[in-house]
């Protein structure tokens, strides 16, 4: 079992990487925490709760930062609709979050496993970059991270910047350069591996959760005719198959202000950085696989 803490801000594509870590039997996930990003924290720490709910899951819900380190915080409800995860009734009993904060529930868990722990945030890094602050001497205790966020190749929020690093640029900075393997799954790779039309005309087929998923890409304002990007989906995609995503280190330096800023910049002709490395960049995707992963993920939800 892979052993994880999942960092989102539940947002749909969050939502179906949820079920699918919540699900599969090869997840052990410790603490769910949630962040300000695709909608307040407060509605994704309650999506969060009722995901949880819905697959009948016993793991913890933190809620974590209200707004990006210092950048003014600008939500995407546009994209994911007011309430983050819109479309289908999850009814109103859900349970609450935990006492504690996310920083503080991040470092407890991280702290009482005799095991590094894998980090898989999906919204913007603030929470982890508190963590790192204010707990330096966790950082050996997280094996790796595994990030949806950044591009090389262009952005969805600005023509250069993605929607998690443009979110908070400054924790983005401080989460590459903690000294910690960084996966970057960014917009390189979830572009391009859409679900198609097909995929998602069979999920409702398939469960109750099908259906529910279905009903919320339904109202995911992203993609277009070929089909939508399920961008969180992606970080648990590779954990599980490694083998259909290819990846290139590189030195990725992160723009915090101008018109460029929540750019990830590669340093592609290792000129800059001397040949020096810092991330492990997604760069290509089999996205037929990705397309089967879904629906045998999905088919195989006891719910
Ligand atoms: C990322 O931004 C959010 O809107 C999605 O949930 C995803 O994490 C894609 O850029
Ligand atoms: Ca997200």
């Amino acid at each position: 079992q892979i052993k994880v803490i999942i960092d989102c801000d539940p947002g749909i594509d969050d939502a179906a990487a949820l079920a699918i870590a919540l699900t599969n039997p090869k997840f052990d996930v410790r603490l769910i925490t949630t962040v300000a990003g695709n909608v307040s924290v407060d509605k994704t720490t309650k999506n969060a709760l009722k995901l949880v709910h819905f697959f009948n899951a016993d793991v913890p819900v933190a809620a974590g930062a209200v707004v990006p380190l210092l950048k003014p915080f600008e939500d995407a409800a546009r994209i994911h609709g007011e309430s983050g995860m819109p479309g289908y009734d999850f009814g109103e009993l859900y349970g609450t979050p935990i006492k504690k904060d996310a920083v503080t529930a991040m470092y407890d868990v991280l702290m009482a496993e005799p095991e590094p722990i894998t980090l898989i945030p999906t919204g913007a890094y603030t929470n982890i970059a508190l963590l790192l602050r204010l707990h330096p001497e966790v950082a050996p205790k997280i094996k790796r991270i595994v990030a949806m966020g950044g591009s090389i190749s262009g952005g969805n929020m600005t023509s250069t910047a993605e929607f998690n690093v443009f979110t908070d640029p400054h924790a983005a900075e401080i989460m590459y350069n903690a000294g910690i393997p960084v996966t970057m799954i960014g917009l390189d790779i979830t572009l391009k591996a859409l679900v198609t039309p097909d995929t998602l005309a069979k999920l409702p087929t398939l469960n109750e959760a099908g259906k529910m998923l279905r009903a919320l890409i339904t109202h995911y304002n992203d993609g277009g005719d070929a089909g939508v990007p399920m961008h969180d989906v992606n970080t648990i995609f590779y954990l599980l198959h490694p083998e259909a995503i290819q990846t290139k280190e590189y030195w990725i330096d992160v723009v915090t202000e101008g018109p460029a800023i929540g750019t990830t910049v590669a340093d592609i002709r290792g000129a800059y950085h001397d040949g020096k490395t810092n991330v492990d960049v997604a760069i290509d995707i089999d996205t037929v696989a990705f397309n089967e992963f879904m629906l045998t993920e999905v088919s195989g939800m006891d719910k």
